[in-house]
């Protein structure tokens, strides 16, 4: 069966993805096939991961699945903490993509979830996660235009004034630094005290990693450097949390592939 076919039969946009969405199918394949409880993640496999693409994910080297999956772990932890401390945690994925945490587990059941991405995105998001206990709301919007996104937030429900835990996880290399430094802005701008943010960073580095260990097919050349991104932040207290990311050895050092930022608003 196709795609195109499985698509059709769970009532989804026949639409093709394009490559960026298609990330986030390969980011759930990471999940799916890790020792990683993510019921989603192995519904995506189940139904839209075909055999070629599932032949072309298990040729990538597997060192970007581990970067992901220490992300992953690092960014949960600190959500879990934040999420004990709320009554209904409210909780919006910045290019959610197909995110298992309304299964996961991790967040109260009377957390909310918003995922924003786009439309073909969210149609199979809306399909996988449709029998969760944390219920999502699929917002369709561009993290490249702050004031938009936000007027959707607040149409789809989301109150500004719940704190709220944002998650923008492998999505910095598709806006860009400025963009996301908008975003980051207008974000702490309008979210309530106690609110957070928690940002996923590829390191600049794995360019070098990349050419080291021969992958022709690394799709960047260069990637933002999120730490000097948000050196200018101001009115929400950085952090970097730790994570077991593959790292980068040098004769004197040795430097993460991969960050997690925590902004506390
Ligand atoms: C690498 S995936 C990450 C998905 C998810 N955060 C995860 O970690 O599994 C990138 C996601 O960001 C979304 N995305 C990229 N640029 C976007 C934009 N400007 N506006 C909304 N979504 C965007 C893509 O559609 C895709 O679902």
């Amino acid at each position: 069966m196709t795609q195109e076919d499985r698509s059709t039969n769970r009532g989804w946009p026949s639409a093709p993805l394009n490559p960026i969405e298609e990330s986030a199918i390969l980011q759930a394949f990471w999940r799916a096939n890790a020792d990683f409880e993510d019921p989603v993640a192995k519904r995506v496999v189940a139904h839209l991961v075909t055999e070629e693409m599932a032949e072309k994910y298990r040729a990538d080297n597997s060192v970007y699945a581990e970067i992901h999956l220490a992300s992953l772990r690092a960014a949960d932890k600190a959500l879990s903490a934040w999420a004990d401390r709320q009554d209904a945690p409210s909780i919006v994925l910045l290019g959610g993509g197909l995110d298992g945490r309304a299964e996961r587990r991790l967040l109260p059941i009377k957390g909310k979830i918003y995922n924003i991405d786009t439309p073909p995105i969210l149609a199979r998001y809306g399909a996988l996660t449709a029998t969760a206990p944390i219920p999502s709301v699929a917002v369709p919007a561009s993290l490249t235009k702050p004031d938009a996104l936000l007027s959707a937030l607040g149409t789809a429900g989301w109150e500004s004034t719940t704190p709220t835990c944002f998650i923008a996880e492998g999505v910095l290399e598709f806006t860009g630094p400025a963009r996301m430094l908008t975003l980051l802005n207008a974000l702490i701008g309008r979210a309530a005290q106690g609110s957070m943010i928690l940002l996923q960073a590829l390191d600049p580095c794995l360019v070098v990693y990349a050419e080291q260990i021969g992958d022709e097919t690394f799709p960047w050349r260069k990637l933002p450097d999120a730490g000097a991104l948000l050196q200018q932040i101001e009115g929400a207290e950085v952090l970097e949390l730790s994570t077991d990311a593959p790292t980068l050895d040098g004769p004197e050092s040795s430097v993460a592939l991969s960050h997690v930022y925590q902004l506390n608003i």
